[in-house]
């Protein structure tokens, strides 16, 4: 199948590359020419786990190629991708869908034959229909059907999810498009389940889940307040709670708040939708609330802890949203990073992926590291804000040597709080007193 694919981003990206290794033509369209002569150059532009491998076997194969030329992608294309940003709109909150309809204003000029135009992107309820409408102003000879097609590949696992997904959500109007995605999807036929559902549902099944997994991120940080107070360990209550089959062991880890591209502004987008059919969503209003001030708290939090040592460091390990992306947009370990710089200037820093996405959203403000020990020399403190495996295993015995004060603030409780104390440390994490 001829797959066009609009947008080269964390989904576009991790999607041509597997569509191509499932067989199919895949076409890349992106906007934007450095990252499209960087993937063409055999530079992958983000970064995922296992993907390279797949990005350089599928390139030399030809089975994935890039453009900035709308028509060269589209052209003959048997379904079309749309997997643009649909990021917060700075007032509203909505899913700002101006990419969104830019690209099927664009795309609608090149359709020839019959087309199945699927949006991955995540789009509130009824976007599907202006899309629809838009390629039937643009060209209103164009044969196609519009499809949702939402996508749930976690970041960092994109590769994986692609090829063991939990579910195939198509939200298809015709039967001739259903077939058509059936078509694309057949490799994974008795491996997932697909559920094919009305263009409506699909696009609310994406905002639902997203926005269910974000209260179940709450839910665990309150409780991880509660058991700070009441002298419970959070580790052993999500522990207890996650064998209940009913409600599951993921997404338990108590931490400092939830973050990323998605949560957050897909929460917003839902709490608004909510609001404009009338439906009050109070449940995501008051998760999105109480997130928001958990990350105020917890830079909070650091900043006490370091208030009796003058101009004391702050050793900051972690800046991605969560561990195995490079991506920090909206990330918590950036919004903490933020507060603690309200009040701090002597903060270092290290990432293992992120350092070059932070530097463009923090600039100069903190001093850039190359491992953890460097950021950690001399510091009174050292705060884990993203679940790295490395930050896992820091020698302990060497930080000791080389931090001024033996203070550690692990907030995605990764360490075993009895190694770093019985190593000379004042350990404090969450949801433990
Ligand atoms: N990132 C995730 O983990 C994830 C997971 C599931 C769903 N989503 C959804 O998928 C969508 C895309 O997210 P992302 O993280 O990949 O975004 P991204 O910002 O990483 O990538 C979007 C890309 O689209 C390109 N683009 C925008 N308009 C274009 C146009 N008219 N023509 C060609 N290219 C264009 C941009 O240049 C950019 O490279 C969003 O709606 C998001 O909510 C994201």
């Amino acid at each position: 199948m001829k797959v066009a694919i609009i947008g080269t981003g964390y989904v576009g990206l991790p999607t041509g590359v597997g569509l191509a290794e499932l067989g199919n033509k895949v076409v890349c369209v992106d906007k934007i020419a450095e990252k499209i002569d960087s993937l063409n150059s055999g530079k992958i532009t983000i970064y995922e786990d296992g993907m390279e491998e797949l990005f350089q076997k599928n390139l030399k194969k030809g089975s994935i190629s890039f453009t900035q030329d709308m028509e060269t992608a589209v052209k003959d294309a048997d379904l079309v991708m749309i997997a643009v940003g649909t990021p917060p709109h700075p007032e509203t909150k909505e899913a700002d869908l101006k990419y969104i309809y830019a690209a099927a204003e664009e795309l609608a000029q090149y359709l020839t034959g019959y087309t199945v135009v699927a949006t991955k992107s995540t789009v509130p309820v009824g976007t599907g229909d202006e899309v629809e409408a838009i390629i039937k102003r643009v060209n209103p000879d164009a044969n196609c059907d519009v499809v949702s097609l939402p996508e749930f590949l976690r970041e960092g696992f994109a590769i994986h999810d692609f090829f063991n997904p939990d579910r195939i959500v198509i939200g298809a109007n015709t039967t001739k498009a259903q077939e058509v995605l059936l078509t694309l999807y057949k490799p994974f036929k008795g491996k997932t389940e697909f559920l094919l559902v009305n263009r409506k549902s699909s696009e609310t099944i994406k905002y639902a889940s997203n926005a269910f997994l974000a209260m179940k991120i709450h839910y665990i940080n309150e409780m991880a307040n509660f058991c700070e107070k009441a002298g419970a360990d959070i580790n052993e209550v999500a522990k207890g709670m996650g064998l209940d089959s009913r409600i599951g062991k993921k997404f338990l880890n108590a931490g400092p708040g939830y973050g990323g591209s998605c949560f957050p502004k897909d929460t917003n987008a839902m709490a608004q939708m909510g609001k404009k059919y009338g439906a009050r969503l109070n449940l995501i209003e008051t998760t999105i609330a109480k997130n928001d001030e958990r990350k105020v708290e917890m830079g909070q939090r650091v900043i006490d802890a370091v208030k009796d040592y003058k101009d004391g460091k702050i050793a900051v390990l972690g800046l991605a949203f969560k561990g195995g992306t490079d991506d920090c947009r909206d990330s918590p370990a950036m919004e903490i990073l933020n507060e603690i710089l309200r009040h701090s200037s002597n903060v270092s820093v290290y990432d293992p992926k992120a350092m070059e996405n932070a530097q463009k959203l923090i600039g100069d403000k903190v001093v850039y590291a190359n491992d953890a020990y460097e950021a950690c020399k001399s510091a009174d403190i050292l705060v884990i804000l993203t679940e790295w495996e490395e930050f896992k295993h820091l020698d302990l015995v060497k930080l000791k040597q080389i931090m001024r004060h033996a203070r550690i603030m692990d907030m995605r409780n990764m360490l075993n709080p009895k190694d770093v104390k019985n190593n000379g440390f004042v350990y404090s994490c969450i949801g433990m007193k």
